[in-house]
């Protein structure tokens, strides 16, 4: 698959300590400052997600390009773009975005992270029971950020680049957690 120069591909995802991301058809934890980060870092850009995460969310999110991907040629839902796959989604992204993220599900994640350029891991401190897992980091990205976010509902935000030739990781080291 070709990649667009200019144009990163993001995950992001956040995962509980046993890998767990989602159980029955949604999250199985709710952690308010994190969704407001997950806001901040992806708005104004495009959302990528299966069929299945987006039928969890219910609705576009706002203020971005919402992208579902589906192999059901009847699949349309309002206000959103449907892709029949992860590449057709990739070309559907305007030309001038700079950051396109992969928000899910599981299945979406395993097919997209040979493709990433970066990915951020939000770690939930909880084990929990769940049928859908966020897939092993592979050894070629490596941690460029980590940030312990505390207060009533604490998380830990890791910010992973995929290492460049040469042993380079990608220079964006700056804090994007405000509390
Ligand atoms: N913790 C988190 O950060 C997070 C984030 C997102 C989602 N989740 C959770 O993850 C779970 C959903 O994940 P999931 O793995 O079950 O489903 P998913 O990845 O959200 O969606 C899977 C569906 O997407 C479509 N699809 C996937 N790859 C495709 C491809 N290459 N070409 C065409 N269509 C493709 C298919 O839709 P059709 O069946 O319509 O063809 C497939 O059934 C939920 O529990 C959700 O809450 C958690």
């Amino acid at each position: 698959m070709k990649k667009r120069p200019g144009m990163r591909i993001s995950l992001i995802v956040a995962m509980a300590e046993n890998r767990v991301i989602g159980r029955g058809g949604s999250i199985p934890w709710k952690i308010p400052g994190e969704q407001k980060m997950f806001r901040r870092i992806t708005l104004g850009h495009t959302l990528i997600m299966g069929r299945k995460t987006y039928e969890d969310i219910g609705r576009p999110l706002p203020d971005r390009l919402n992208i579902i991907i589906s192999r059901r040629s009847d699949y349309q839902p309002a206000g959103c773009l449907v892709a029949g796959s992860l590449e057709n989604a990739l070309a559907l992204c305007p030309p001038e975005e700079t950051e396109a993220f992969i928000i899910g599900g599981g299945e979406l994640f395993r097919e997209s992270i040979r493709l990433a350029d970066r990915i951020y891991l939000t770690v939930v401190p909880v084990s929990v029971p769940g049928d859908t897992f966020f897939p092993e980091i592979p050894d070629s990205f490596a941690v460029s950020a980590s940030e312990h976010v505390t207060g009533s509902s604490p998380y830990v935000l890791k910010i992973y680049d995929r290492v460049r030739l040469g042993g380079e990781i990608d220079p964006c080291l700056k804090k994007i957690v405000t509390t």
